[in-house]
């Protein structure tokens, strides 16, 4: 086989990614039809607006034949989807989108690096260990009901233009509480300006103690009827579980006003208090996968933190 060569995803890449990216996911779960894998969700576009620059294209020939996305928070990575076309598998070419993706971590400053991935699966297990990723706790990927109740709600598209900055710095803040050097403000400028969804607030309007990104919809990292949680958060300390209560409860809101299904968000199982408040609401499994830490580095999947996120 003539050497795959990796190179910046363009938008021009995007449609044949996408097809691959449903190709492949949807033919390793058994889909009898697997382009209709995840929907009308768009996790290839999503992923490549977010940051062009860490998305990456593996060459064969100059044709398309896998891809993969690095999402940077700050001092936090993970990677994902990856994905190859089908009929290529078992030849190496992950291997080299892999290689090319640990570098992208060590120029980022990322101290803790992770994946998600299908637990039950040697084959996935094996290719990560070979990057330093180990299998640690399961997530677990839940759905539940819209809200019942209107409650006070602050969502990001309510607020002035010239608040805006001021309150990115107050979610780094926030996220840098849960763990030094998280950031997640790439993910809100993705969501507020693409259009993709919104960002649930809770507590004071001009300092937060919790935050949710929130895709909504067809187009996003949703799809139709769902508000997919990206990532949730609140202030750590006296209070927590009160205040991931009310964010909870402020995302399931949101879920209601927008007249969507279900709202969905993930959880890894080591971050017990959450876990627990999730379970708590009844919410239901939809997805069990594993997180995969680089340097088996627990990061912020601990007994304590108070968040919602899956790294899918
Ligand atoms: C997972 C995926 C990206 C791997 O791509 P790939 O190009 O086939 O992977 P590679 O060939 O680089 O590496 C696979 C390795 O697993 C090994 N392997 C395959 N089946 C295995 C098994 N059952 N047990 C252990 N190892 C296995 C292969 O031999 C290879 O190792 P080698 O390089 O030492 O030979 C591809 O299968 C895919 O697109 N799957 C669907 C989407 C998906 O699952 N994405 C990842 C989600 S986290």
């Amino acid at each position: 086989m003539t050497a795959v060569a990796i190179r910046p995803l363009l938008e021009t890449d995007l449609a044949a990614a996408d097809r691959i990216f449903r190709q492949a996911f949807g033919t390793f779960v058994g889909l009898p039809d697997p382009l209709e894998f995840a929907g009308d969700s768009n996790w290839v576009r999503s992923r490549w607006l977010a940051d062009p620059s860490t998305a990456l294209a593996a060459k064969l020939d100059g044709e398309l034949v896998g891809s993969n996305f690095v999402t940077c928070w700050g001092s936090v990575g993970s990677f994902g989807p990856l994905s190859v076309r089908p009929d290529l598998w078992d030849r190496g070419i992950a291997r080299v989108l892999l290689e090319a993706t640990t570098p992208i971590f060590d120029r980022a400053g990322v101290t803790h690096a992770g994946l998600f991935t299908f637990a039950d699966s040697l084959k996935h297990l094996v290719l990560y260990q070979r990057f330093g990723f180990w299998p640690r706790f399961q997530t677990v990927v839940f759905a539940g009901p819209p809200g019942e109740s209107a409650h006070e709600l602050l969502c990001w598209s309510a607020v002035a233009h010239d608040d805006r900055s001021a309150l990115l710095a107050a979610a780094q803040r926030l996220t840098g509480a849960v763990h030094p050097g998280l950031d997640v403000t790439r993910e809100i400028r993705n969501v507020v300006e693409h259009g993709l969804g919104d960002v649930v607030l809770t507590g004071a309007p001009d300092a937060p103690d919790g935050l949710a990104i929130c895709h909504c919809g067809p187009g996003s990292e949703a799809g139709s009827g769902a508000c997919f949680v990206k990532f949730g958060a609140v202030r750590p300390g006296a209070g927590g579980e009160e205040r991931f209560g009310r964010l909870l409860d402020a995302c399931a809101d949101l879920t209601r006003r927008l007249g969507l299904e279900r709202i969905v968000a993930g959880v890894n199982t080591a971050r017990r208090a959450a876990y627990r408040a999730v379970l708590a609401r009844g919410w239901r499994a939809q997805l069990i996968g594993i997180a995969m830490h680089r340097h088996d580095d627990p990061a912020y999947n601990h007994a304590g933190a108070l968040v919602l996120d899956d790294w899918r």
